[in-house]
């Protein structure tokens, strides 16, 4: 069995998902349920009897140890993570919990139960952190994009933490052999989605009547990947990647934020037009600038493209529609997350920004 953490978050659970599709071998799902993870994403295998679902922390070592044990964990894939780079100006602390603390002590208990097994599970195990490409910092416009020997310049809390989880990961292997492997992804988005980040909160504002908000001047550029792309990366790094090894996983399509808003109310014009007539364009609205806001995020994935074979499936014009037609399918999904903390904390980041 391979253990999931974070499988009821945004990624996990589509990763979660694909893996019973594809894979007969079944799947450990450890989260805490914060208010990013969410069961309903899991509905379709709650019945599933290859998909155990355990609600709890990653820093609970002795949890984390008895699961490994229990189930006879051969591979860790590491998802669970406080993820939202606004979140973590607004309370750093959380993301130094979980992504810092709640990494290491996961490491340790993978640690311990690992250097117990026989020789051939010790050498066919497998640790898989998924991290992302804001450890690298920002690009200016012409520079090359992000290798795997990028210098590390965290500029957010969020991107300092995950950093820091990159970090002792490789530390983990160079010191006590643990047979690691890392992927540093650029954006992702798809379905389940939580609409706090960009592309489901616009799509989310634009369908009731809302600002859609774009900071600063909206020139901020991102390398988005629709998130099946992404789990089938991580299946091929842990399948076929080196130990020890670090993989860009990326989809070779920047753009400016405003673009991609644009892009979205254009496709929603076509598939809901508005009752006036007008775009949805009419609600985007600049807002006051992120602090520290990264200007350029850009992947290099021909590492894993030579080494591996693998390739995204999806363009950003065919995967921006799948998701856009997701979300007006699953209106009742939106309606069930955004309920309760979701209010305060768009209260809390969007209160302070002058229009
Ligand atoms: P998400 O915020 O949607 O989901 C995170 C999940 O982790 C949630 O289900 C949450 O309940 C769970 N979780 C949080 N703290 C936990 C803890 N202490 N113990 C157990 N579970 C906990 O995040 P996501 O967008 O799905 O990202 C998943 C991973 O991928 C993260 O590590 C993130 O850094 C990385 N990543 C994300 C992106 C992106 O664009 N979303 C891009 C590259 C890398
Ligand atoms: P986000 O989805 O939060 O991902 P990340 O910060 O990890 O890249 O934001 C994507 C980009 O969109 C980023 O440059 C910030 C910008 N953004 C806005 O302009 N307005 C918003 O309301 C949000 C949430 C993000």
């Amino acid at each position: 069995m391979i253990l999931v953490t974070g499988g009821a978050g945004f990624i996990g659970s589509n990763f979660v998902l694909e893996w019973l599709a594809v894979s007969d071998e079944a799947v450990v799902n450890l989260d805490k349920l914060t208010y990013a993870g969410n069961l309903q994403n899991l509905a379709s295998v709650a019945n599933d009897a290859r998909h155990v679902f355990v609600r709890g922390d990653i820093a609970d070592f002795d949890l984390a140890l008895d699961l490994l044990n229990k189930y006879k964990i051969r591979a860790v894939i590491n998802f669970a993570a406080e993820s939202h780079v606004d979140r973590s100006i607004h309370g750093p602390e959380d993301f130094i919990q979980t992504n810092v603390l709640g990494t290491f002590r996961l490491l340790e208990a993978v640690r311990a139960y690992w250097s117990q097994l026989a020789d051939a599970e010790k050498s066919g195990f497998r640790f898989l952190h998924v991290s992302t490409d804001e450890v690298y910092g920002s690009l200016r416009k012409d520079d090359p994009q992000f290798t795997e020997t990028h210098q590390y310049q965290p500029n957010s809390p969020y991107s300092a933490s995950k950093a820091a989880s990159d970090h002792l990961v490789r530390a983990y292997h160079h010191t006590y052999g643990l047979p690691v492997l890392t992927t540093n992804c650029s954006n992702n988005y798809g379905p389940y989605h939580f609409p706090e980040k960009l592309i489901p909160l616009c799509i989310q504002n634009a369908l009731t009547g809302k600002p859609l908000p774009i900071y600063g001047d909206g020139q901020q550029i991102r390398d988005w990947l629709f998130v099946t792309d992404h789990c089938a990366a991580i299946r091929t790094v842990l399948a076929h990647g080196r130990v020890g090894e670090v993989y860009n996983v990326g989809g070779w399509n920047e753009k400016a934020n405003i673009d991609v808003v644009n892009t979205l109310c254009a496709i929603l014009d076509e598939l809901q037009p508005r009752g006036d007539g007008k775009s949805y364009a009419e609600q985007i609205t600049y807002v006051a600038d992120r602090p520290g806001h990264d200007r350029r995020y850009a992947i290099d994935a021909s590492k894993l493209e030579r080494e591996l074979g693998w390739k995204p499936d999806e363009t950003f014009e065919t995967g921006i529609r799948k998701t856009v037609q997701w979300y007006l399918g699953h209106q009742d999904w939106v309606a069930n997350v955004v309920s309760g903390d979701y209010q305060s904390w768009v209260e809390k980041n969007y209160a302070g920004r002058n229009v």
